[in-house]
């Protein structure tokens, strides 16, 4: 019989890397005092070690029982005051080594097995170094300081999984503050859709829709063509074969290619332009130039011999033909169709009537101004281009840039997310042998309230395919991410099948928890299995830059991200009395879409 105080029984089965374990019925105390702290016995998530010579191997309890697991006989399952544990095997620590994850050494049947005490928990997370953050410290002490390796949790990528209110959001700014606190030259992007972060983050950067020092805009040309095309007039890359389709395409690939020397970031080969080059261009024009076609008047009947050569342009003064202004959308002027059979005849290019209509509704709306009127960005002739975007983004001193997309509408959100995320994955791609970004300088890209805009569902999701991308691939460029989310069962599933580290937060829903646990590694479920019971701002940590995966608490940071929720109580608490002067800016507002 073993007296070491820590000594717990042991080991009567081993499969793979679960063993089973009979607990000593000369334990004295299912709570033994150790060094003054008290350890309870068969909890589950605790961890329990193996000493075989100089190796310790580690285990997590996953499941407790009076009965042993597999046993057919039935005088077994009858003895009493015995306990079982079954443990996972996590990792083991060879003479003074540190610790690792993965097993060189398995145990066998009646090996000892010992309690794992606060010191053994010190030694296996180690000190803080120049390679790891602290994320928190362990639940089972509040002296146990937890760490990750930052680089495979930024580079590996990371989800925050948990329901709402368990205390993600606080999560989020815990590892990034760490993240900007400990490194100088560290850079994250945090897309922020219903504007939270700012109030955390006091000295980050936020872009906001119509804010006064730092408006957020995503010109509409960064869009490919097929994005342009889709979110100016409708159309689909099935329509391709339809003549005002093809004409669009032409006017875009022509009024990119006439600025292929006008440009503020350096001009680029004319011929390298096509529709899908992220070439600034009037949106205006393109109005101007379909509106054009539409009321244009011809010397010739046939749409094929109705080209702009044959345009009856001034035949004189008289004629009083204006080319109207692009720019303040006013339409040319023509001299009127005859009505009999000779010239000028009317234009045969009516199909361009629904895009002329379109056009002119998105440039008008201003919902959308971030995108179709985006002030220092909005054509060859604006002060800014995309160099100036990226280094308000992604190369400003503040290290952390808030998207705040609070201000987007709903039916944009998903192309706004995809624009941001392939523009700055395409800026980390091209970037990959410059001094200053790229590789050299790795970038953190973080997305919140993921599951509104990652949906695995949805098929035609810009931000998804661009989101993916990055989750697939990003690693070999310097750019990782993180996901934030209270709907793991509703994200891509590519995306989470990536994700090198969980931070499982209290999670109620069922098919939410089925999918962390086919996420997490395999022999891990129990820990999952506590996810419902976790308390607020506690995570389950388990994945590739943690040392061994663990309960750890957060702490609760201040000042702190603002929650969206109106103080119910507090306002209807008060009384109000009715003004027929009321709504009338609200309804102002709802007609000119400004707030
Ligand atoms: N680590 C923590 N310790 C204590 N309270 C916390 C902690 N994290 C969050 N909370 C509390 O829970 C509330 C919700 O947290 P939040 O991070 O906004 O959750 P979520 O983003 O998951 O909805 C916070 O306002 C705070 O009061
Ligand atoms: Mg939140």
């Amino acid at each position: 019989m073993n007296n070491e105080i820590t000594y717990l029984g042991t080991i009567i089965r081993v499969d793979s890397s679960t063993i089973e374990i009979e607990i000593t019925d000369q334990i004295p105390s299912s709570a033994p005092i150790i060094n003054g702290r008290v350890y309870k016995i068969g909890q589950i998530g605790t961890f329990v070690k193996m000493p075989i010579g100089n190796i310790s191997i580690y285990g997590i309890v996953s499941s407790v029982s009076n009965t042993p697991s597999k046993s057919d006989d039935s005088s077994i399952k009858q003895i009493i005051g015995s306990r079982f544990l079954t443990v996972q095997l996590v990792g083991e620590k060879i003479g003074d080594r540190d610790f690792e994850k993965g097993i060189g050494t398995y145990p066998t049947i009646n090996d000892e097995v010992h309690l794992v005490t606060e010191k053994d928990l010190f030694e296996i997370y180690g000190q803080k170094d120049a390679n790891s953050i602290e994320i928190g410290k362990h639940s089972s002490s509040e002296n146990l300081a937890v760490f990750v390796d930052i680089h495979k949790l930024i580079l590996r990528h990371c989800a925050i999984l948990g329901s709402t209110g368990s205390g993600k959001s606080n999560t989020t700014v815990s590892i990034l503050k760490a993240i900007l606190d400990d490194y100088n030259g560290s850079r994250v992007i945090l897309v922020d859709p219903h504007g939270e972060y700012a109030s955390a983050f006091p000295d980050a950067k936020v872009f906001k829709i119509n804010d006064a020092d730092n408006p957020l805009v995503i010109p509409f040309w960064l869009m490919n063509f097929d994005e342009l095309a889709y979110f100016l007039v409708g159309a689909k890359p099935a329509d391709d074969a339809k003549p005002d389709y093809r004409k669009f395409r032409e006017l875009i690939t022509d009024l990119k290619r006439e600025n292929h020397d006008k440009l503020k970031s350096g001009n680029v080969e004319k011929n390298s332009v096509t529709a899908d080059s992220p070439i600034p261009f009037n949106v205006r024009k393109v109005w101007h130039e379909i509106n054009w076609w539409l009321n244009a008047t011809f010397s010739e009947s046939t749409r094929d011999k109705q080209t702009s050569t044959t345009v009856q342009l001034a035949k004189d003064a008289e004629d009083n033909i204006i080319n109207g202004n692009f720019d303040n959308l006013i339409p040319a002027e023509f001299v009127p169709y005859s009505m009999g059979t000779s010239a000028p005849y009317k234009s045969k290019h009516q199909d361009y009537y629904s895009y002329e209509k379109k056009i002119l509704s998105r440039i008008k709306d201003s919902r959308f101004d971030f995108l179709f009127n985006p002030g220092d960005y909005k054509d060859e002739n604006s002060k800014k281009d995309l160099h100036n975007l990226l280094n308000d983004w992604i190369g400003s001193n503040e290290k952390l840039t808030i998207l705040d997309l609070s201000g987007v509408p709903f039916e944009v959100l998903d192309i706004t997310i995809g624009l941001i995320t392939r523009f700055i994955y395409d800026s980390m791609f091209w970037g990959r042998f410059e001094e200053y970004t790229g590789k050299k300088r790795p970038l953190l890209l973080a997305y919140e309230e993921a599951h509104t805009y990652l949906n695995k569902n949805d098929n035609n999701s810009y931000s998804k395919k661009a989101v993916e991308r990055i989750f697939k691939e990003g690693r070999k460029f310097g750019v990782g991410a993180m996901v934030i989310t209270q709907r793991p069962s509703e994200i891509s599933e590519t995306i989470l099948a990536q994700v090198g580290t969980l931070i499982a937060l209290r999670l109620t829903n069922s098919s939410d928890q089925g999918i962390v646990k086919s996420t997490a590694p395999d022999n891990l479920n129990s820990l999952i299995d506590l996810l419902p019971s976790l308390r607020i701002g506690e995570a389950v940590i388990v994945g590739e830059s943690i040392k061994i995966p663990s309960r750890v608490r957060l702490k609760l940071n201040n000042p702190r991200p603002s929650s969206e929720d109106p103080k119910l109580v507090e306002e209807w608490s008060k009384t109000f009395e009715q003004n027929d002067e009321n709504y009338k800016s609200v309804v102002k507002k709802i007609r000119e879409q400004k707030i």
